[in-house]
């Protein structure tokens, strides 16, 4: 029987080439979503891939989310934690609204989707729990305060866990991806983008495929002695 994977915010951009991806390794795939229906029907036509729709920011709905998808597909085996906002604004203008919003869906949804999801990882004995972080909860962005404290606080998250994990067979890891072709990258007002991309040594985004990859290669049996590590996957924008 195939593993079962669950990504978040697994039916656009990065999280939609990671259910693909890891559909074509094998895996049975659910993808979460939370909120953009249409784009989500189509990704489900496309791909064949089942959808589900929930927020991550809500701990409750998360537990009942995980107990549908277990319920139609098996035990989860993988996790990817992909979804991911942003509320950009400077500093001085950030409302306490737009923080929280953020470290909401890019913070405490890892907890709200590892949590619930963990006595039965600890229980199998196996497990995978992979975080998509960024380049900038690395180096911090400006506009970005919300978003680098999130980002950088899944890779603190990652660190941690990885010590409970490793005993139990679970192995939790993050990617950082840099900018990549997606969305919200397009979302960046474009003089902001093009100042962006002319710091990307390899002179151009990055794509969706390529950050699937590194979650393929963690999520393998053959990545079992990998826990606690951060991929980065930039365009040589930043190195660690
Ligand atoms: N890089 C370089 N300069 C930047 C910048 C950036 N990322 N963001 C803002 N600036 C500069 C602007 O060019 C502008 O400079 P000038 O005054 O010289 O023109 C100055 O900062 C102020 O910016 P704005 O005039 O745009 O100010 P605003 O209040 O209208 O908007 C903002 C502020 C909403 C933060 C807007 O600038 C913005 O969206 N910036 C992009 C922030 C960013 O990089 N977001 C990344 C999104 S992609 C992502 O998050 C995915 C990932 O993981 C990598």
């Amino acid at each position: 029987m195939s593993k079962v994977a669950i990504v978040t915010g697994g039916s656009r951009g990065i999280g939609a080439a990671i259910s693909v991806a890891l559909k074509n390794a094998g895996y049975s795939v659910a993808a979460n979503y939370a909120g953009n229906d249409e784009a989500a029907l189509k990704f489900k036509a496309e791909t064949g891939i089942p959808i589900y729709k929930w927020s991550v920011a809500d701990y409750e709905a998360c537990v009942a989310g995980i107990k549908q998808v277990e319920a139609d597909l098996g035990p989860v085996s993988v996790l990817v934690n992909n979804a991911g906002i942003t509320r950009d604004a400077m500093f001085h203008k950030m409302t306490p609204a737009q923080w929280k919003e953020v470290i909401d869906t890019n913070l405490s949804g890892v907890f709200n989707m590892t949590h619930p999801l963990w006595s039965g990882m600890r229980d199998r004995k196996f497990g995978r729990v992979i975080t998509i972080s960024s380049i900038n909860g690395q180096k911090g962005q400006m506009g970005q305060v919300n978003y680098s404290a999130s980002k950088a606080g899944d890779i603190g998250f990652t660190k941690a866990l990885a010590q409970e994990g490793a005993r139990a067979g679970i192995t939790i890891n993050v990617v950082c991806p840099g900018y990549i072709a997606t969305d919200m990258v397009m979302a960046v007002p474009e003089k902001v983008r093009e100042s962006i991309i002319a710091q990307i040594p390899v002179g151009r985004l990055g794509e969706p495929e390529e950050i699937a990859r590194c979650v393929v290669f963690l999520a393998s049996d053959e990545a079992g002695f990998i826990t606690g590590s951060t991929i980065t996957a930039n365009g040589g924008q930043y190195f660690v």
